[in-house]
């Protein structure tokens, strides 16, 4: 269905003003940045700011944090099976690598391991690749061009993105792993955007000092994550690929090692038991948790299973109380709510606009600043574009990019949002796209350091269930980075673990028993259980959540 016409007039105004900031454009005029001052007052518009968003935790590791009602939720709930039903001298497969979760991280950890020398099972929730990797748009930074950038700088903007709460450490690796990272995907055929030339494309992203977004045009995640499941699918004499089958819960053994997963097939219903002299928790994020009510980005499986099981296997949490929200995801037609507009067409040169066809903010601010922006465009100021299912938007000027590099050029750059549009009846090089924040990214997530290591022996992290590379903000293209980079090296260093430090003991779900007992003692009475696994659209409640933003800051 094309616009309607309540939109098109709004529309209008977008095509009225378009001139004037076609001349300020030519002109060199931008909005201007925001000072560190007024970075900091807009954050107040930021959800991650509302105070009642959140509750103390009761029990575990991180007792008495505050982090969002569905984190402790999640977190304050049984585990799903009884410890006591489950016989773990019945051990159905036995490997050196246990990687649970397969998406970049996880897959990037499969190979690592391999090249290592491990034998890896791969055990995903839904199908290889079913992940937010999968659905990543907007590209990878790295500094790629030695004279102009350097990991220096990408150094900087992430500590600056992540308002230098972020561990050093980490951010170190990262950066300095980043030029690499392009190597290895490009040896593994990803196919990046390049100039005619042959050198890598590169683009702006809010936050970033030089350009040094490199992307597969607007399906970056795609690509990616079909160069990395063919390579492991090419590795399948030492990689075995068990889909459908989420954990359910980590074993440890009598020394306190990590030493497997309890598994459940999802077509068979039954549980099954992996031992692993190492375990890798490459889970993803949490958008499916549908935080505050906000619509999300992410696939259906992103219910922060790996915090639940990592916690209550005794590993803390860090800046968990933190979530991104994307400022750009769609937020009219309703069947395409959430989706994820990529920040690449700001940094192209679409501008964003409020219900006057003003633009209010720069589109280059760090994501939360940005998204605070927005918000307050539309609760406070009263400037938000009203959508025909009682919401409020601010349009993002896509048309600005054909007007910029010439006609096709949203098609081209573009093309998977395009398509996606179109079949919505709207051409997004003619019209523009309203959108409002929505959840994106866990920022935060389970403690480790940059061997990928935990605090338990044998458990190993990488990607988007960790916390503390990404501070308290995650700048855009950091997090194909992240899972990447932290991928392989968790991938190695488990490898390494296997050979030479696993210690073999008993197995055991002690760990479970006392969390149980923990939540008894703490008064905790519920009939939740975790993991989630899936989000229950039956449930009406969720349902109504996620088909719609009825986070109550939307509704006019
Ligand atoms: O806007 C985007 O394309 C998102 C990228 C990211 O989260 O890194």
């Amino acid at each position: 269905m094309p616009y309607p016409e309540e939109l098109k007039k709004f529309i209008r105004k977008v095509e009225k003003t378009r001139p004037g900031r076609i001349e300020k454009r030519k002109r060199g005029e931008e909005f201007p940045f925001m000072s560190a001052e007024e970075r900091e007052e807009m954050l107040k518009y930021h959800p991650d700011y509302k105070e009642e968003g959140r509750r103390e935790i009761k029990i575990g590791p991180n007792k008495g944090y505050r982090i969002a009602h569905e984190f402790v939720d999640l977190l304050e709930a049984k585990s799903r099976v009884d410890p006591d039903a489950v016989d773990l001298s019945q051990v159905d497969a036995v490997t050196d690598v246990l990687i649970i979760g397969g998406g970049g991280a996880g897959t990037a950890a499969a190979l690592l391991a391999q090249e290592n020398g491990a034998k890896v099972i791969l055990a995903t929730k839904l199908r290889h690749g079913d992940a937010n990797t999968m659905m990543a748009e907007g590209g990878i930074q790295a500094a790629s061009k030695g004279w102009k950038d350097s990991p220096y700088f990408h150094y900087l903007d992430v500590m600056g993105g992540g308002h230098f709460k972020n561990d050093p450490e980490l951010v170190y690796t990262l950066v300095t792993e980043a030029p690499d990272l392009l190597r290895w995907f490009e040896s593994l055929g990803v196919m990046f955007s390049k100039s005619p030339d042959g050198r890598l494309e590169t683009m702006h992203g809010g936050g970033t000092s030089r350009k040094r977004l490199h992307s597969c045009a607007d399906i970056t995640g795609a690509d990616v994550m079909r160069a990395l499941r063919d390579e492991a699918r090419n590795r399948s004499q030492d990689i075995k690929v068990l889909e459908f089958s989420p954990a359910v819960e980590l074993i440890l053994n009598e020394h306190g090692d990590c030493a497997g997963a309890l598994l459940y097939n999802m077509d068979t219903e039954e549980y099954f038991i992996v031992k692993a002299k190492a375990t890798i928790l490459a889970t993803g994020g949490c958008g499916r948790l549908h935080v505050q009510g906000f619509p999300t980005t992410n696939h259906y499986g992103a219910t922060a299973d790996g915090i639940a099981l990592g916690y209550r296997a005794g590993v803390k949490l860090k800046f968990l109380h933190t979530i991104q929200y994307h400022p750009t995801c769609a937020i009219f037609p309703e069947q395409i709510e959430g989706l994820l507009i990529t920040e690449r067409f700001r940094g192209a040169g679409a501008d964003v606009l409020n219900v006057d066809g003003e633009k209010f903010v720069n589109e280059r601010e760090p994501r939360d600043v940005e998204s605070g922006a927005y918000v307050k465009e539309c609760l406070v100021r009263g400037k938000g574009v009203p959508t025909p299912t009682g919401k409020l938007g601010i349009w993002v000027d896509s048309p600005m990019i054909d007007i910029i590099y010439g006609e096709g050029a949203v098609k081209r750059l573009f093309i998977g949002k395009w398509k996606i549009y179109d079949r919505q009846g709207i051409d997004i090089s003619k019209d523009p796209m309203l959108v409002y924040p929505g959840l994106h990214y866990q920022n935060g997530g389970l403690e480790n350091n940059a061997n990928c290591e935990t605090s338990v022996p044998g458990l190993f992290i990488a990607g988007e269930v960790t916390g503390g590379l990404h501070g308290e903000n995650r700048l855009m293209g950091n997090s194909m980075l992240d899972v990447h980079v932290f991928g392989r090296i968790a991938g190695e260093n488990a490898a390494l673990y296997a050979k030479e430090k696993a210690r073999e003991a008993k197995l055991t779900l002690d760990h479970v028993r006392v969390y149980h007992k923990e939540m008894e003692e703490a008064g905790i009475v519920t009939d939740r259980v975790a993991p989630m696994l899936l989000p229950d659209y039956t449930n009406p409640e969720v349902r109504k959540r996620q088909l719609t933003a009825h986070y109550v800051g939307t509704l006019r």
